[in-house]
C-alpha cells in the first residue's frame, strides 16, 4: 500500500508533492522520497521513517515538476536506499512504483548483465533501469515499451531531467489525475488531489499518461489516444482517506480480495520453488501466536495435519515461553501480523534459545519479529488502521495454507497433482471473498438479529471451531456484546444451560464436511432452547437454513478453506452490529493495534 503523487504547473513542485505525501499518511509507510526537475537536473531525496524526516532534510527547492512516493516495504526491508524514487544510471531519468513486479529477478540479471549497476534490493529499480534502455526521446513511449516487459501490476510514475513532463501508467493499482489550471497532478489515491483540485481523469488499466502544465493525454495499451471526460470528486478529505467508506474496518474488509491476491502473488513462487523453508527435517511444527493471529495458527494446525500429516502443536505466546520447553527441536512458527507483539517475540527468542527452528509470518516488513527468525514468509495485506484485524487475518490463513501445502509436497504427503490442486483452490479464494462481499447487504440485515444482545454464542466443529472463536473475538472488540466461540460439540457439557431465546447463537455447517451431519445435531439442540439461530452455509442448503432462523450464505468451497469465506462474514457481521449500536468501530476501547508490552 505505497502512495504516489506527481505535479507539474507553476508552484514550487517540493510543497505540492509534501502536501500530497501527508494526505497519504493514513495509509501508513516506512519511507518516503520525492524527485524533482530543479534548475533543469534531476534532484533526490529520500528517507526511511516519518515524513517529517524527509521534510527536515528537504532543502527549498525551486523545481516546478516533479514525483514523490511513500513505501510499504515489501521486497527489500525499509531503509534510505530501498525508499523511492529511483534514479537511472545516466541520472536522466526517475521513477516511482506501487505493485509488484513478479519478473524482477530476471529481469535484473539481464540488466546487470548488460552493465546496469542496481543500488537496492528492490523490485522497482529494474523499472527505471529498462526504461533508460528503452529511452530515447520520448518519455511516455518509453514507459509504453518497459511495462511490455514487466509482468505483475503497478502504478508507475515517471520524471525526465530538463522536462515538465510527467509520465505514468497502470495496471491494477490506483492511479488519477488531478486537473488544474496551467497546472497538473497526480496520485495513487484521489485523497492527495482534493486540497488542489475536484476535476479527476481516472487512469485505466494497460493505459499510459502524459502531463504537463498545459494538457494530460492518455493512452490505451496499442499507443491510441483515448478521449475521457473528467469527474467531479464530491467527497471530504475525511471521506476520502477511507475511499468513501464509513470505518476503515469496513474498507480494509474490502481489501480481502486484494490483499489474498497480493500475498499469492508474493508467495506462491516462494513455496512452488522450496525458497521458503529450505530443509525439511523436522518431525513436529509448533504453532505460536496471540489473539487473532492464534486463531489463524489453530485454523494453520488443521491445515498442517490435513496437508502434511505433520503432528503440529499450538500454544499462545504468553504462555510459551514460560512451558517447561519441548524435548525434541521442532519447527516454531511464530504468527504475528505487526511483528512487534511483545509476548511473540519473546516466545521467538525463547525458541531459538531451546534450538527450536524458527518461522515468523509478518505482515509488516522490517518489523522487529523479522530479526529475530531464522526466516520470515510475508503477508502482503498492506496496512491495516483499523484496531481490529480484518485483512491481515484473511492473509495469515493464506499462509497457513501455504506453509501446510510447501511442507506436505516436501514430505511427500501430497503428491505433484495434490500440491497442485491444492494451489489452485487457493488462487480461487479471493474471488470467493468477493462473492461474499458482492451480498454483504443481506449480512447488513442479518446484523439485526444481534445488535440487542447482551451474550451472543458462534459454534463450530473442526477448521471452523477456530473461525467462530475469531467471529465472537471479532464481534466483542467492536461491538462490547460479550460473545463466546466454542466448538459445538462442547455445548452439551455445560455452556447449554446458558442458552435462552434472549442468546442468539452463531452456527456454522459446511455441506461436505465430515462434521456436516453433527453440527445439524447441534443447531437442533440450540433451536431446542429457543436460541435464535444463525447459520452460516453453503449457498442452497436447505438442510441447513430449515434448521435457522436466518442464514448467510457463503459461495461453494472445499471445506478445507471454507474458514476464508466464513471469516469475512463473521467480520463483517462484526463490523454491522458494532456500527448498529454506535460503537467506535476503528479504535474500540482499551484497544491498541499493536501490543508491545508482555
Ligand atoms: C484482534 C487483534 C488482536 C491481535 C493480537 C496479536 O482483532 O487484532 O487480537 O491479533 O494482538 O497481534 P499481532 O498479530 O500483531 O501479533
Amino acid at each position: 500500500m505505497c502512495g504516489i503523487v506527481g505535479y507539474s504547473g507553476h508552484r514550487r513542485a517540493s510543497e505540492v508533492l509534501m502536501d500530497g505525501l501527508k494526505r497519504l499518511e493514513y495509509r501508513g509507510y516506512d519511507s518516503a522520497g520525492v524527485a524533482m526537475v530543479e534548475d533543469g537536473r534531476l534532484v533526490l531525496l529520500k528517507r526511511q521513517g516519518e515524513l517529517d524526516v524527509l521534510q527536515k532534510a528537504l532543502p527549498k527547492f525551486e523545481g516546478r515538476t516533479g514525483i514523490g512516493h511513500t513505501r510499504w516495504a515489501t521486497c527489500g526491508r525499509p531503509s534510505d536506499r530501498n525508499a523511492h524514487p529511483f534514479v537511472s544510471c545516466d541520472g536522466k531519468l526517475a521513477i516511482v512504483h506501487n505493485g509488484i513486479i513478479e519478473n524482477y529477478t530476471a529481469l535484473r540479471e539481464r540488466l546487470e548483465s548488460e552493465g546496469h549497476h542496481f543500488t537496492s534490493e528492490t523490485d522497482t529499480e529494474v523499472v527505471v533501469h529498462l526504461m533508460e534502455t528503452h529511452f530515447s526521446g520520448d518519455l511516455r513511449q518509453a514507459l509504453a515499451d518497459t511495462v511490455r516487459e514487466i509482468q505483475g501490476t503497478y502504478a508507475i510514475a515517471a520524471v525526465l531531467e530538463g522536462s515538465q513532463e510527467i509520465a505514468a501508467a497502470r495496471k491494477e493499482n490506483p492511479l488519477v489525475v488531478g486537473l488544474g489550471v496551467k497546472e497538473n497532478f497526480l496520485a495513487s489515491d484521489v485523497t492527495a488531489l482534493l486540497s488542489h483540485t475536484s476535476q479527476v481523469l481516472y487512469i485505466m488499466d494497460g493505459e499510459t499518461v502524459s502531463l504537463t502544465p498545459n494538457g494530460v493525454a492518455v493512452y490505451d495499451h496499442d499507443g491510441a489516444s483515448v478521449k475521457r471526460e473528467p469527474s467531479v470528486v464530491t467527497w471530504s478529505a475525511e471521506d476520502a482517506q477511507k475511499g468513501g467508506f464509513e470505518h476503515f474496518m469496513l474498507k480494509e474488509i474490502f481489501e480481502g480480495p486484494n490483499a489474498i491476491h497480493n500475498t499469492l502473488l508474493g508467495a506462491l513462487d516462494l513455496i512452488e520453488n522450496g525458497d521458503v523453508l529450505p530443509r525439511m527435517d523436522f518431525q513436529t511444527v509448533k504453532l505460536v501466536a496471540c489473539g487473532s493471529s492464534f486463531h489463524a495458527a489453530m485454523v494453520g494446525k488443521y491445515a498442517m495435519e490435513e496437508f502434511a500429516g505433520v503432528p503440529t502443536t499450538l500454544e499462545l505466546a504468553s504462555e510459551y515461553r514460560y512451558s517447561p520447553g519441548a524435548r525434541e527441536a521442532p519447527l516454531v512458527i511464530l504468527i504475528t501480523q505487526s511483528g512487534e507483539t511483545a509476548d511473540t517475540l519473546a516466545a521467538a527468542r525463547e525458541a531459538r534459545r531451546r534450538g527450536c527452528r524458527t518461522l515468523a509470518v509478518t505482515n509488516v516488513v522490517g518489523s522487529t519479529i523479522t530479526r529475530e527468525v531464522d526466516e520470515v514468509l510475508y503477508t502482503r495485506a498492506g496496512p491495516e488502521i483499523g484496531v481490529a484485524a480484518t485483512k491481515t487475518f484473511l492473509t495469515q490463513l493464506l499462509a497457513m495454507y501455504l506453509l501446510a501445502i510447501r511442507i506436505g509436497y516436501a514430505n511427500g504427503t501430497l503428491s505433484h497433482d495434490s500440491m497442485r490442486s491444492a494451489l489452485s483452490s487457493l488462487r480461487q479464494s479471493s474471488n470467493m471473498v468477493q462473492s461474499v462481499l458482492n451480498h454483504i447487504h443481506d449480512i447488513e440485515e442479518a446484523s439485526k438479529m444481534i445488535d440487542k444482545a447482551d451474550h451472543c454464542f458462534f459454534i463450530g466443529r473442526n477448521i471452523n471451531y477456530p473461525t467462530m472463536l475469531e467471529g465472537a473475538l471479532k464481534l466483542k472488540e467492536i461491538s462490547y456484546i460479550h460473545a463466546e466461540g466454542f466448538a459445538a460439540g462442547e455445548l452439551k457439557h455445560g455452556p447449554l444451560a446458558l442458552l435462552d431465546s434472549t442468546t442468539p447463537v452463531i452456527a456454522v455447517a459446511i455441506k461436505g464436511d465430515h462434521t456436516y451431519e453433527k453440527m445439524l445435531a447441534n443447531i437442533s439442540e440450540v433451536a431446542a432452547r429457543d436460541s435464535p439461530v444463525l447459520g452460516v452455509g453453503l449457498e442452497g442448503d436447505t438442510d441447513l437454513s430449515r434448521l435457522c432462523e436466518r442464514m448467510i450464505f457463503v459461495p461453494p468451497v472445499k471445506p478445507v478453506f471454507s474458514p476464508i469465506p466464513v471469516t469475512v462474514a463473521l467480520q463483517a457481521l462484526a463490523y454491522y452490529v458494532a456500527n448498529r449500536r454506535g460503537c467506535s468501530i476503528d479504535k474500540p476501547k482499551n484497544l491498541a493495534k499493536s501490543v508491545t508490552v508482555e
